[in-house]
């Protein structure tokens, strides 16, 4: 049946924060398994693990087996040698149960460890601190992720219109690549998708009116994002090469500052409404804002989107359940030919479940760091534990989100598994965001401000494709080599 499309600007509905509830514990009290070595080489020699010897993921899962726990103390790269000034050790909470404790704003805070111990240069961001750095106990928090949220209700007349005429023209590039070279990566056009869309919609300034930026933006942003993490970030390449020249030491954010500064120099022309919204109605400095802005769009947006979308194509191309064809029945059935919006796509259940699975196993920020604002009792499923005053918890979500306590088969991808009444009750369970799915982003939490925008705008983006296409051919890196236009 066709379902009648109700409105097209109703932006995502707010609901009420749901937090697991961290109630006092009859769980026995252990004391915190792991430890942190000697100095310098303990740090060292977790480091090399994380980042060489194991990776990431298997790091994390020897250590969970080794001590018995998913609460245990390890250190977090970077660390030496130029890193002095940064303290590796943490204490890993690595299930559903002791993660969420670090949403709990009254037990931690969040003040300048977005990444961890370790913060890039405020230089990266014209000498300010911004949002996602601030802890909610600063006042300057709650005027940007007030200021973010607004800009973000504020865009959502255009924001849908805007995300499916820039996709026509990603799809319409893709099609003519593959007719000229047969397979292609579809990277690059998304990234450039993402961009254009995030410009116009949450600055209001339209990349085409500089060719330099219509160009170059989206690589501008690469190479900024690039050097504030690598420190941080495994990205598997030659070793011992990548501990050498990656992990041992911060770029300077000279090397980038030409991209950046042309960047801002086109926000302060074209997005000059919106910054006057931050100066007049959230009280932010000029810089304040131009800086925050910057950093919302091309951090947080531009770059959380650009790790998510490519797990959308990499998940279909390596499906062999017929999921496309589950998919495009949903969008035929439920939405058929009619534009798309917001509230039409919420009545998309599996397309939905497709989205929240996929970030599930592919969370795109797949570590979060909280520390503790007081000595508080922190539980797994199966202990309790004692956090002191200024410790650091660390979660590695692509762990987290696979606790088998919570979810059933948890490495099996399963594109139904968040629908029906047992689907919406996992989704207080599903933390990408650094919250639940069924959470609130407000300022007193650091919950992502788009936390409903990322699920629906991707749902969007999925919708549209099997609106354009019966199928698409898609291999396991994500690329596409072959799509059939729907009938
Ligand atoms: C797929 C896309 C996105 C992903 C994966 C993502 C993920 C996240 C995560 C994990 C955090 C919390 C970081 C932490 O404190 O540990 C966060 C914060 C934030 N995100 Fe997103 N985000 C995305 C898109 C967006 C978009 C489109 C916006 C646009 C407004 C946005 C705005 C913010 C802001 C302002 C914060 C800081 C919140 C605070 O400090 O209270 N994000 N995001």
């Amino acid at each position: 049946m066709i379902q009648k499309i109700v409105c097209c600007t109703t932006p995502p509905v707010v609901t009420p924060t749901t937090v697991p509830p961290q109630r006092p514990t009859s769980l026995p009290v252990r004391s915190i398994p792991g430890g942190y070595g000697w100095p310098v080489v303990g740090p060292l020699a977790d480091r090399l693990s994380y980042f060489w010897f194991h990776g990431p993921t298997t790091h994390f899962k020897k250590r969970i087996e080794e001590h018995k726990s998913t609460v245990f103390r390890t250190n977090m790269p970077p660390t030496f040698p130029f890193f002095t000034g940064v303290n590796s050790n943490v204490i890993a909470v690595l299930d559903c149960k002791s993660f969420a404790h670090m949403f709990d704003m009254e037990l931690v805070e969040k003040k300048n460890i977005l990444i961890g111990d370790f913060m890039p240069s405020t230089s990266f961001t014209g000498d300010i601190r911004v949002c996602a750095y601030l802890d909610t106990s600063e006042p300057q928090h709650t005027q940007v992720k007030k200021f973010a949220m607004e800009i973000l209700k504020r865009s959502s007349k255009i924001w849908v219109p805007t995300v499916t005429s820039n996709l026509d023209t990603m799809w319409n590039t893709i099609e003519s690549d593959i007719a000229k070279s047969g397979s292609v990566s579809p990277l690059i056009q998304l990234q450039k998708f993402i961009f254009n869309f995030l410009s116009l919609c949450l600055i209001g300034a339209d990349p085409s009116k500089s060719p330099e930026v219509a160009e170059k933006g989206y690589m501008w942003l690469d190479a900024w994002l690039a050097l504030q993490v690598l420190p941080t970030v495994n990205i598997g390449i030659l070793q011992p090469l990548e501990e050498i020249l990656l992990h041992s030491f911060a770029y300077p954010s000279f090397l980038v500052s030409g991209g950046y500064n042309k960047l801002a120099e086109f926000i302060e022309k074209e997005g000059q409404e919106v910054l006057e919204l931050a100066e007049n109605e959230f009280g932010l400095s000029k810089k304040e804002a131009l800086h925050n802005l910057i950093f919302i769009l091309g951090f947080n947006a531009f770059g959380g989107f650009s790790v998510f979308l490519p797990s959308i194509f990499n998940t279909l191309g390596n499906d062999k359940t017929g999921l496309q064809q589950k998919l495009r029945n949903e969008v035929k059935e439920k939405i058929g030919t009619n534009s798309l919006s917001f509230d039409s796509v919420k009545q998309l259940d599996l397309v939905n479940s497709f989205v929240y699975e996929t970030l599930r196993l592919n969370p795109p920020v797949p570590l979060q760091y909280a520390r503790a604002r007081k000595d508080f009792t922190l539980s797994s499923h199966d202990s309790a534990f004692e956090i002191k005053k200024g410790e650091l918890l660390c979660g590695f979500q692509p762990q987290v989100m696979r606790d088998e306590k919570v979810f059933d088969e948890p490495e099996k991808f399963v594109a139904d598994r968040f629908t029906k009444e047992k689907g919406s009750e996992l989704l207080n369970y599903l933390f990408w965001s650094n919250g639940p799915q069924t959470g609130s982003p407000t300022e007193s939490n650091k919950q992502c401000a788009a936390k409903d925008y990322v699920t629906l705008t991707t749902s969007i983006i999925v919708a549209h494709m099997f609106q354009r296409y019966e199928s698409l051919t898609i291999d396991s890196s994500g690329s596409i080599s072959a799509v059939e236009k729907a009938k």
